[in-house]
């Protein structure tokens, strides 16, 4: 088909009626029809729509009608005309068509009917050709793209933190090792420890857990950066929030306070949720259909109150609660699930980290909006965040969010030197390895804050989708590292 240029299905959906002819290639997504004509919907990952394709049986073989399958890949050229079905205003009246690749309908894993999200996710592979992910590939790209957008329009420079590294950034020693040594005969020094200066890079070396720590380096030079990259965690959770490879947003910034960082941070989640508004309005939709069907099986009280549109509205009308760790920790302790000892952990003494079950109890049954607690104890938190002058609390702050839980982390950064050093032998962090990073506090050190966004989080709250696997290309979780 040599002179024509192929039209997307999406800007074709846009186009009047014309005699000019137009080159479509996607995907059969269904085939239906009569001995008069027959129907196919073509997709091309454009937009969550298909094009209808209608051809008239007698111009072609009965043979390559039979090709026509659902996931083969076809080419179509023909007159976008007016349509005189149902459910579309225009169709593709086929002059030619092609089939590309064919997909055999006795082993083509996917059908034109609803899959369970378990089936999809043991088929990873061809999960991106059904409507749900095509969906949400299409929200990630828009959200990440806002990301950026966000950050730029704001003067924030994008900058690149490593992520082999032999620093860990969360103190939590959740970490992959990376290593090119020889597991089955590593080489042992005279203690008989592993001898990693026969490793690759002559030390212990591992995958980032986090971009903030050299994110500080850049933001004591740039002012405002934010990095945006993979991170990798090896906890072993098991649950619908974690994976071992995600994706985090982290701005960094000097000159910021506490409550500067929590500004930002509920600026840039409006902001995300106003984009994907207003850029994603048919892939919301479809998503929002989706789970009021999967709802149906699900008992009441497990149901969102709000459908996703809604939800989505609620953030950008209303201000997050903004509380402190003691307010919490007030409000948990004299709530009614506690006292009925309802909780799985219960809330009695001052220090304890809140679990998810209280996060949830604060964000969806008390405030019923999202909330930013503040000023944790300092005995829960990482190392460089700021003491306060209560010597007992940190300015730390974490956002969180109906169905989701936290999805921000972040604070202030002690800045002073010889507090740092002091809160680094608290937590037992060797400051001799950390020397690089002491060094931004010796020379020029100035007040700043930052925090981490986890992207898969926020993509789940945007799409109304209930487990992290669903909304990642190829989800990386305990026991699971497929392609
Ligand atoms: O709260 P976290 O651990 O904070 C940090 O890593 C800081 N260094 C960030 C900073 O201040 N620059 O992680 C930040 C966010 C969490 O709030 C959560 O949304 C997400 O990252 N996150 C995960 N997402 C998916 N799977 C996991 N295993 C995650 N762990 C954290
Ligand atoms: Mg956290």
């Amino acid at each position: 088909m040599e002179g024509k240029r192929r039209i997307k299905v999406k800007v074709l959906l846009g186009l009047k009626t014309s005699s000019e002819e137009i080159l479509v290639k996607g995907w059969v997504r269904t085939k239906r029809g009569s001995k008069n004509a027959v129907f196919i919907a073509v997709n091309d990952g454009s937009t969550i729509h298909n094009i209808q394709v209608v051809v008239s049986p007698e111009l072609f073989s009965e043979e390559l009608l039979k090709r026509i399958t659902t996931g083969a890949s076809i080419e179509v050229k023909g007159l976008w005309v007016a349509s005189l079905g149902t459910g579309q205003t225009k169709e593709l009246q086929a002059k030619t068509l092609r089939v590309l690749g064919d997909a055999n309908p006795d082993t083509y894993p996917l059908q034109p009917k609803r899959h369970s999200l378990e089936f999809l996710r043991e088929i990873a592979h061809l999960r991106p050709r059904t409507n749900t992910m095509g969906a949400i590939l299409r929200i990630r790209h828009a959200v990440a793209f806002a990301i950026h957008e966000f950050f730029n329009d704001k003067g924030f420079f994008y900058f690149n933190s490593p992520l082999l590294t032999s620093s860990d950034a969360e103190g939590a020693g959740e970490i992959f090792k990376v290593t090119t040594l020889n597991l089955e005969k590593t080489p042992l020094d005279e203690a008989g420890k592993v001898n990693y200066q026969e490793d690759f890079f002559e030390k212990e070396t591992n995958l980032t857990v986090s971009g903030q720590l050299e994110g500080e380096l850049a933001a004591l030079a740039l002012s405002e950066v934010y990095t945006f990259g993979p991170t990798f965690r090896a906890e072993n959770s098991n649950t619908t929030r974690h994976l071992a490879e995600f994706w985090m947003v982290e701005p960094e910034m000097a000159f910021y306070d506490l409550k500067d960082n929590m500004d930002l941070a509920e600026e840039m989640l409006k902001y995300l949720v106003k984009y994907t508004l207003d850029h994603c309005q048919d892939d919301l939709t479809f998503l929002e259909k989706r789970e009021i069907e999967e709802q149906k099986n699900k008992p009441i009280a497990e149901r969102n109150e709000q459908p996703l549109l809604d939800r989505l509205r609620f953030i950008l009308a209303n201000n997050f609660e903004r509380i402190s760790y003691t307010e919490a920790f007030d409000i948990l302790r004299n709530s009614k699930p506690n006292k009925k000892k309802k909780f799985h952990f219960l809330i009695d003494s001052w220090g304890t980290d809140l679990q998810s079950e209280h996060e949830r109890f604060l964000v969806e049954k008390y405030f019923k909006k999202p909330i930013i607690i503040h000023d944790y104890p300092k005995d829960i938190k990482s190392f460089y965040m700021r003491l306060n002058d209560d010597q007992k609390t940190v300015g730390a702050m974490d956002v969180l969010f109906p169905g989701i839980g936290e999805i921000i982390g972040g604070s202030q950064r002690e800045e002073r030197l010889d507090v740092l050093i002091e809160r680094m032998e608290e937590k037992q962090i060797s400051a001799a390895e950390m020397d690089w990073f002491l060094d931004t506090r010796r020379f020029g050190t100035v007040e700043h804050s930052g925090f981490g966004l986890g992207f898969e989080r926020m993509i789940l709250f945007l799409t109304g989708m209930s487990n992290i696997r669903d909304v990642i290309p190829f989800p990386r979780t305990p026991g699971n590292c497929e392609y």
